[in-house]
């Protein structure tokens, strides 16, 4: 009989980097990373912001283990000073959260092409090179998970959401294409789908507390997710204890796109 492992996943020794850790489910998912063991690397567009969050992790992690670089995603510049400052610091990737994305909230007609552009700069072009840019450094680890995030809209429309939708559909697409490119580098991709999660893009959204109510009235499991709903679900598809599983999206969405609520 196959022996299971029902220990929590320790990431003693692993090299993890989180695109977007300044905030939301970067900074818990950077967060429970550090709690496990791991040597993190987190990224966002300003050193204020970065410094805060550094200050925010401090208690679950020595700065040792935490590297914080200032990287936007949209720019290939940064992304190739990012993976130079990982090999310098440590060599090796044995997991990427490609987390770091912009919301956009806007009907088709009202969308103009520098927000179509910035969307589809950070979500999409920002994904597909960070992964490209940190491939060599997975090969150095001898392979490794990453983990896109995406959205659950890439399931179900969502009527202001045209091109923030599509970008993140593109992303899981790549999951699944790069999965099939990279098993035989014992290189896994996965993406997951959060449903709403409160963080600061969703109270962009809905800063309204009545608002955010009549949403989470629509979950089936009858409230909003919190990051660390989400951190969980990434710490699990990077860690060997998901193994078997590649090239899929993980909803992470009280059920809001595969039901409806109960009551
Ligand atoms: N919240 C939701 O309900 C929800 C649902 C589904 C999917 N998502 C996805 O979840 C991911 C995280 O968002 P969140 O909800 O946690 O929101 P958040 O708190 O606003 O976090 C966004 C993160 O992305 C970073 N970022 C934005 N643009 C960047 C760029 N060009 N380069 C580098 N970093 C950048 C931000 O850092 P700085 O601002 O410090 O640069 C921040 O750390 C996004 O991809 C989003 O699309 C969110």
């Amino acid at each position: 009989m196959t022996e299971i492992d029902t220990a929590v996943p320790d990431f003693r020794d692993r090299v993890v980097l989180v695109t977007g850790g300044t905030t939301g489910m970067g900074l818990a998912t950077a967060r429970l990373l550090l709690e496990r063991n791991a040597h993190v690397v987190i990224t966002g567009r300003d050193e204020g912001r970065l410094a805060s969050a550094a200050e925010r992790l401090s208690r679950a992690a020595d700065d040792a283990r935490l590297l914080t670089v200032r990287a936007d995603s949209a720019d290939l510049t940064d992304l190739e000073g990012l993976a130079e400052v990982i090999r310098e610091r440590h060599g090796r990737l044995d997991g990427v959260f490609a987390n770091a994305g912009v919301g956009a909230f806007q009907r088709a007609e009202e969308v103009s092409e520098a927000a179509f552009d910035h969307v589809v700069d950070v979500n999409f072009k920002g994904v597909f090179f960070t992964i490209q840019q940190a491939l060599p450094l997975l090969d150095a680890a001898g392979g490794g998970s990453i983990v896109i995030n995406a959205s659950w809209t890439l399931h179900r429309g969502m009527a202001v959401a045209p091109v923030y939708a599509a970008s993140k559909a593109a992303v899981h697409n790549l999951a699944r294409t790069l999965g099939a490119d990279l098993a035989g580098r014992n290189i896994r991709v996965n993406s997951v789908s959060p449903g709403y999660i409160v963080t600061d893009m969703f109270t962009g959204f809905a800063p309204e507390q009545a608002a955010q109510d009549a949403i989470a009235a629509t979950v089936p499991l009858n409230r909003l997710g919190q990051s660390s709903d989400v951190a969980e679900a990434v710490a699990f598809l990077l860690s060997p204890q998901s193994s078997y599983i590649t090239a899929q999206d993980l909803l992470v969405d009280g059920g809001l796109v595969t039901a409806l609520p109960g009551s």
